[in-house]
């Protein structure tokens, strides 16, 4: 079952008197279960792809299903609570608050919902395992690598059980040893918990850890490139070249 589907999206924005067609037509959808990379240069489209696809913003014309909902026709209300529901969203930079522990970080959103504390500590502690930050748990965001950090991120996009995760560059402010275990960790919520997720990057490493791999260009989708060995970051950027140039 595709839980993200793209159709013909179109997104214009206007700086002064220029036009800029950041989405010229994108089609594309993201079965259950798979990591979808997209890789384009700076300016391509990526973000307003991701924002499109997260119902953070609309598209000027075509439609975003996500669970079989389109969720540009929903009201502004019920796409923020069906976004909290149901995406998990992750960027570049880890917005955890400095004064909260890793563990209060994650729990942040569903105290916000109201859930009773005894229930929040049992779901807080299993997706802290999940992502492998457990031991890091009572720590502060300045007690922890940048790495730690996207992982707590990581969580907390996690903590409502989304179909389908977002991240927008979610390693560019970490180290390659860093953020080669994010983009496993990525997998891995994919292949072994059934999440969809869908990555935009400029990387080449980042890419090859998806199932798939769309590169964008002047906001359109002008190649695929299909599954490598993971880590194969050389054979991605060598097919990118020919798609891009
Ligand atoms: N709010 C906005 N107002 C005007 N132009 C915008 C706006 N948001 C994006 N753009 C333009 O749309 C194009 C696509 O931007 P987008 O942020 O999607 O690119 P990107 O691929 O994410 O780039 P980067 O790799 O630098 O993050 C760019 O030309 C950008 O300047
Ligand atoms: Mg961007």
């Amino acid at each position: 079952m595709a839980v993200l589907e793209l159709h013909d999206l179109h997104k214009r924005f206007r700086l002064g008197q220029e036009i800029i067609h950041a989405l010229a037509g994108v089609s594309l959808s993201v079965e259950a279960g798979q990591m979808v990379a997209i890789m384009g240069a700076s300016g391509s489209g990526k973000s307003t792809l991701l924002h499109l696809a997260g119902g953070l913003d609309l598209p000027d014309s075509g439609r975003v299903i996500v669970e079989g909902r389109e969720i540009n026709r929903m009201s502004d209300r019920r796409r923020t609570i069906f976004r909290r529901r149901r995406i998990g969203i992750i960027f570049q930079t880890f917005n955890l608050l400095p004064t909260l522990t890793a563990r209060e970080n994650v729990a942040v959103p569903l105290l916000v919902d109201g859930v009773p504390a005894s229930r929040i500590a049992e779901r807080v502690d299993r997706i802290l395992d999940l992502v492998h930050i457990a031991h890091r748990a009572g720590h502060r965001p300045q007690a922890m690598s940048g790495g730690e950090q996207q992982r707590v991120a990581i969580a907390r996009a996690l903590l409502n059980d989304p179909a389908l995760i977002l991240a927008d560059e979610p390693t560019g402010n970490l180290d390659s040893v860093n953020a080669a275990e994010i983009w496993q960790l990525l997998g891995q919520l994919a292949r072994n918990h059934g999440k969809t997720v869908l990555l935009v990057t400029h990387e080449a490493a980042a890419a090859s850890y998806a199932d798939r791999i769309h590169v964008l260009k002047d906001g359109r989708v002008v190649g695929t490139i299909d599954k490598v060995e993971p880590g194969n970051a050389s054979l991605v950027a060598a097919q990118y070249a020919q798609l891009a140039g």
